[in-house]
C-alpha cells in the first residue's frame, strides 16, 4: 500500500469515528455506560467492587457476594437495589438505560450459582427509577 493510498484511507475512516455513535437518546437515558451485554456491564461496572467471580470481598468496603445470593430470588430487590442504590451501592439508574440494569440483573441473577429465570424487564427498571415516586400526587407545602 502506497503512502498516499494510506492517507486517502485514513481520510474516509475518519469521520465514521468522529460520527456521534449511533445509539439513541432513549438507549441511553439516565446515562452513558453504553455497554451492550449484561456481561460486558459486569465486567466493566460490578466486578470492580463484587469481584469478578462475584464472591464479593471484605476490605476497604465490604462487598457482598452475588454468587448463590438468596436475596437475588425476589428480582425486586436487586432491581431497586441496582437502580437506587443502598448505602454504599452506586445508585446506577443515573449511568445505565432501563435496558443495561435489566440486562445485568438477569445476568447476575442467572450466573455464578443463581438460576433465577423469571428475567426483569426494562418496564420494571422504569417503574423503580426515583422519578416515577416523584410523578405521584405532590402534597402541597406552602399555602
Ligand atoms: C462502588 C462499588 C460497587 C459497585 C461498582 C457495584 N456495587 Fe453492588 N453493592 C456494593 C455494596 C457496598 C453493596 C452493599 C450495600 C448494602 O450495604 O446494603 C452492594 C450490594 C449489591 C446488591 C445487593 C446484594 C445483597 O445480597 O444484598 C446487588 C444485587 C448488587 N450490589 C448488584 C450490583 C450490580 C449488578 C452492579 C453493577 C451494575 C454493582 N452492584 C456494582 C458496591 C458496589
Amino acid at each position: 500500500m502506497t503512502p498516499r493510498f494510506r492517507t486517502l484511507l485514513g481520510l474516509a475512516v475518519l469521520p465514521l469515528l468522529m460520527a456521534p455513535s449511533s445509539a439513541g437518546a432513549q438507549e441511553m437515558r439516565g446515562g452513558n455506560l453504553g455497554f451492550k451485554s449484561g456481561e460486558a456491564t459486569f465486567q466493566r461496572v460490578c466486578q470492580g467492587c463484587h469481584m469478578p467471580d462475584a464472591k464479593g470481598a471484605v476490605g476497604a468496603g465490604a462487598y457482598p457476594a452475588l454468587a448463590g445470593d438468596k436475596r437475588l430470588e425476589t428480582a425486586g430487590y436487586p432491581v431497586l437495589v441496582v437502580t437506587r442504590g443502598q448505602k454504599d451501592m452506586p445508585a446506577f439508574g443515573h449511568y445505565m438505560s432501563d435496558q443495561q440494569i435489566a440486562d445485568v440483573i438477569n445476568y447476575v441473577r442467572s450466573h455464578f450459582g443463581n438460576h433465577y429465570t423469571d428475567a426483569v424487564t426494562p418496564a420494571e427498571i422504569e417503574q423503580a427509577r426515583p422519578d416515577q415516586t416523584a410523578a405521584a400526587p405532590k402534597t402541597v407545602e406552602h399555602q
